[in-house]
């Protein structure tokens, strides 16, 4: 009767990977489960055997059992839902597959162990198994403990053969599936490890990033280890023509490699265009009213500037924000303001110190333009906030940005805007036809105005 499940990491499936820890696991299991996975099976077995016999001379003492996989279609032909959906139906088939096995099992068989290759933290599934298993079982009653031996991943592996850190001074590392690499490639990632690579996705960076290092490793740990190292458009070809012929000696190739761009370039700060950061400023004021950088605690007034009916009216959708979107987009406002994505700020009323509306500056495409947005809560109109609002931040952005000219826009109906940003000293330069749409799918033609920066 099953007590306890033990994961244990055993590296590369060499005895020499395995930590003190894991080998007194291992010494202290009685069944051992292993996945039988079809072509591979007898490999992962076989090194799963003589890890066990480094440490367990007496075979009597435990047994393997081998359970069946479940079958998984090809992932190659699912789009990210229909992968994430095949990954979870196939956990479940797994977890049935392993329960009805323990259930089977001796009553001396107390036991269970699991020989995880690498580390069960990365890119394994044993853990969400039992974690299913164990849940599974309680809601039977019946209690079974479990615990994790970490173990030398192939990332780490790869770092100690290229004697090489993971990570740049201070930066990032971001580990990932040969399945996602080229969309979410981005400098900003920092260094970048990939596993779970069936066909050298790198390939599809030469043209983005040529000039990216490369350390490449396979059947890292074993006897038929393989490395390459060099930049990415110098060794791509080389490193498919090695991995094909690997692939063709041992019917499977195991890979992972670390992608590192070159010493001396810098990190970008984050994806997409770069814009200067927006320069820190406590406050503006002119007395009457204050703008103040927005945090995350000022999601009420973005709820409240969105959520009324005036503002409804005019966006784009009459789909309401919920305290949740408020929370998302007020924490949001600091990272912007210092990635130069926005520059947002709440009005305060300056005697009460109630927050009274929104107005931002959002960096657009072309160097030196940004664009301003804003709304006032409805408690709040009439008070002439949006054109003092204005007023401020155009000084704020001409004075200490690199901003030149900053353009806003609004429904040709909509002409409280356009009075706020003619009193401001925009000037409109046109109409741009049908450009902004309304709640009901219809569209609205759009006055466009501007203020360039006097000089
Ligand atoms: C299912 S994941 C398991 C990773 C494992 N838990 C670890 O900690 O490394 C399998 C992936 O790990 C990497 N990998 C595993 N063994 C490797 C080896 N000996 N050499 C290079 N990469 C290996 C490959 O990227 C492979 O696609």
């Amino acid at each position: 009767m099953i007590k306890r499940i033990r994961i244990i990491g055993i590296g590369m499936g060499s005895p020499g990977h395995v930590t003190g820890e894991a080998a007194e696991a291992i010494a202290s299991v009685d069944v051992f489960l292993v996945a039988d996975k079809g072509d591979r099976a007898a490999d992962l077995l076989a090194a799963r055997q003589g890890v066990v016999d480094a440490f367990v001379p007496d075979r009597s003492s435990y047994r393997f059992v081998q359970v069946s996989d479940p079958s998984r279609g090809p992932d190659a032909e699912r789009d990210a839902a229909g992968y994430d959906r095949g990954v979870r139906d196939w956990h479940a088939a797994r977890v049935d597959a392993y329960a009805s096995v323990v259930e089977g099992l001796g009553d001396d068989e107390q036991t269970v162990g699991f020989l995880v290759w690498g580390d069960p933290a990365f890119y394994d599934s044993t853990i969400r198994v039992v974690d299913a298993l164990v849940a599974r079982w309680s809601a039977q009653g019946v209690h079974v403990e479990h615990d994790v031996l970490p173990g030398i991943s192939a990332p780490q592996l790869l770092a100690a053969r290229h004697r090489i850190p993971l990570n740049r001074i201070g930066a990032p590392v971001h580990v990932t599936t040969g399945r996602r690499l080229v969309d979410e490639y981005d400098p900003s990632l920092g260094d970048v490890v990939v596993m779970l690579d069936g066909g050298l996705a790198c390939a599809g960076l030469v043209d983005l990033a040529p000039d990216l290092e490369l350390f490449w490793g396979a059947y890292l740990g074993t006897p038929d280890e393989l490395l390459v190292r060099g930049r990415l458009a110098d060794v791509v070809d080389e490193v498919q023509r090695v991995r094909a012929e690997a692939r063709e000696r041992h019917g499977w190739v195991m890979d992972t490699y670390l992608l590192r761009a070159p010493e001396g370039t810098p990190t970008p700060a984050h994806a997409g265009p770069a814009f200067p950061p927006f320069p820190e400023v406590v406050s503006l004021s002119d007395g009457e009213l204050t703008l103040r950088p927005m945090t995350a605690a000022d999601w009420p007034v973005v709820l409240g500037e969105h959520n009324n009916d005036e503002q409804l009216r005019w966006g784009f959708t009459s789909d309401r924000l919920t305290e949740a979107d408020a929370r998302r987009s007020a924490a949001q406002a600091p990272r912007d303001w210092r990635r130069g994505r926005g520059a947002r700020f709440v009005m305060v009323d300056a005697p009460t110190g109630e927050g009274a509306g929104l107005i931002g500056v959002l960096s657009l495409g072309p160097p030196g333009v940004a664009l301003i947005g804003y709304g006032v809560l409805p408690e709040f109109r009439g008070r002439g906030f949006t054109t003092r609002a204005l007023v401020l931040v155009t000084e704020w952005v001409f004075a200490q940005t690199g901003i030149a000219r900053l353009e806003l826009g609004h429904k040709v109906g909509n002409v409280a805007s356009g009075r706020a940003a003619e009193k401001a000293g925009f000037t409109r330069e046109g109409l741009h036809a049908a450009r902004l749409v309304n709640p009901d799918g219809s569209r609205s033609d759009e006055y466009y105005w501007a203020k360039v920066r006097p000089t």
